[in-house]
């Protein structure tokens, strides 16, 4: 574009100044300033210079990323350049990780390869066994998750090397290859169940769910439609730019923190009910719900402002989420194994009468990947405390594209925002006597 400068002048000292503006791909999804540029306007030489105040990074990009592209006001999501649509319907979760980490879709020999790594790196430390059945008989899975995480660094000492390519690649492998084998150790440890090792001949999928249901069967044979539902799921959840855990994997791994010390940050920032959390109080939303005959009085209090209509609204999306969209046909395959589970239809009557409501249309309020997930998960015989669990195994290829990411952007180093001061701005000592 000509002219692809913006022109500041400064009223305290009718002082102009000329800021060049860039782009990213999309010219008017992307133009920005750097924030640093704005430091030269000052109204003095000791002034620090000009910042930008941005609670809650409402309106500052933390980086330049090309893994994934989200179109929030149209509703449409990207990784690497391919529409989730297709990546659902054609890809594994396991290629789509590839694709996440590696920039491109792998050739059928890089797929095997990689496939093949991930398979054998399952397997945890019987120490690490030992660790997670310390754990309270009722432990949130959650806090077992980020707990057993941030150890994995205890075992892995050499991690720490990462700045050297081959030793980030070894950590990703471990940490994809890992994630399912300690989620559904969790589960084991809720439900007070034997802990199940690694099937190497099954996929990753059906190997966790071999992991998550074996009992007493000498090889546990999952069923392919919910084998295939759950990988779906993965593939939707395995990235989305610079949500809260995504941007707390990049600030930790910015001190140069190993891999899984920043992992366990990432998926603690996931637990909360703003984030991840949400499908875990989605189902209790609509267990206490209880009948489509509730749903008017129910929103009326969320209109009040009582509490939020969970799985509703996003920062990004003011359109109806993409997920959320292949998720709800992804749960009539589900069903059709399992049984219907009669939560979809108070589901699918709140976000009715939810999307024609002023309150949601004015606010542009749509359901989100969290809205119908846990329909599915609690369809399969799983327990809502679990669902973020099952958030956190496929997020981890994206944490760890995100990561990898900012390792090699040159303009990255370690974070580290201001603040707007507003306390006291020095006073004297006043001994204890004298208060
Ligand atoms: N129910 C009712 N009102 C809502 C909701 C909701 N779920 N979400 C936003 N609003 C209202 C909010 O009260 C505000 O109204 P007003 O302008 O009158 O004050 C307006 O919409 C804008 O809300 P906001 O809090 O400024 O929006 P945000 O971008 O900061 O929050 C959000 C995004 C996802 C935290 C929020 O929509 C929310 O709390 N949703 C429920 C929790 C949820 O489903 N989270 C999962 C998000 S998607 C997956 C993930 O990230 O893990």
């Amino acid at each position: 574009m000509a002219n692809d400068t913006l022109t500041i002048t400064d009223n305290r000292t009718g002082q102009a100044y000329e800021i060049p503006i860039e782009y990213g791909t999309n010219p008017l999804r992307s133009a920005h300033i750097r924030a640093a540029d704005l430091r030269q306007i000052r109204v003095s030489d000791d002034d620090f210079g000009l910042l930008s105040y941005d609670p809650a990074f409402v309106n500052t990009a933390s980086s330049k990323s090309e893994v994934t592209w989200i179109d929030g006001d149209e509703g449409k999501l990207n990784y690497r350049g391919y529409p989730i649509e297709q990546l659902a319907e054609h890809s594994s979760f396991l290629e789509t990780a590839y694709l996440l980490l590696w920039g491109e879709l792998p050739t059928e020999a890089e797929l095997a390869a990689w496939v093949n790594e991930i398979t054998h790196h399952t397997l945890l430390n019987e120490r690490l066994k030992g660790f997670m059945g310390g754990f309270h008989y009722d432990a949130h899975p959650m806090g077992m998750l980020v707990g057993t995480v941030g150890a994995l660094s205890t075992f892995y000492p050499a991690a720490k090397d990462i700045h050297d390519p081959e030793c980030r690649t070894r950590q990703i492998v471990r940490l994809i290859a890992k994630m399912p084998t300690i989620a559904a150790l969790t589960y084991r440890h809720l439900r007070g169940l034997e802990y199940v090792m690694p099937d190497n001949e099954l996929s990753y999928t059906g190997n966790f769910l071999s992991m998550l249901f074996k009992i007493s069967e000498l090889r546990y044979e999952p069923n392919p439609v919910l084998e295939n539902a759950l990988d779906i799921l993965f593939i939707l959840h395995a990235d989305h730019g610079q949500n809260c855990s995504s941007s707390t994997m990049r600030l930790i791994g910015s001190s140069d923190a190993d891999p899984f010390s920043a992992l366990a940050g990432a998926a603690a920032a996931l637990y909360g009910p703003l984030h991840g959390g949400a499908n875990e109080r989605v189902l209790r939303m609509l267990a206490e719900i209880g009948s489509t005959d509730n749903i008017p009085a129910y929103i009326e209090r969320v209109k009040k402002g009582d509490f939020r209509l969970m799985g509703f609204g996003h920062r990004v999306y003011k359109n109806y989420d993409p997920r959320a969209a292949i998720i709800k046909q992804v749960a009539e395959d589900v069903f059709e194994v399992t049984g219907r589970n009669p939560l979809i239809d108070i589901a699918l009557e709140l976000e009715k009468i939810a999307l024609e409501d002023e309150y949601f249309v004015k606010r542009r309020l749509y359901p989100n990947v969290d809205f119908y997930s846990g329909i599915i998960y609690q369809a399969m015989g799983l327990p809502t405390e679990f669902f973020t669990v099952l958030f956190a195994i496929p997020r981890t290829a994206g944490w760890l594209a995100q990561w990898k990411e900012m390792l090699e952007d040159d303009d990255q180093k370690i974070w580290r925002p201001r603040q707007v001061y507003t306390g006291t701005e020095l006073r004297e000592y006043v001994p204890l006597e004298k208060r």
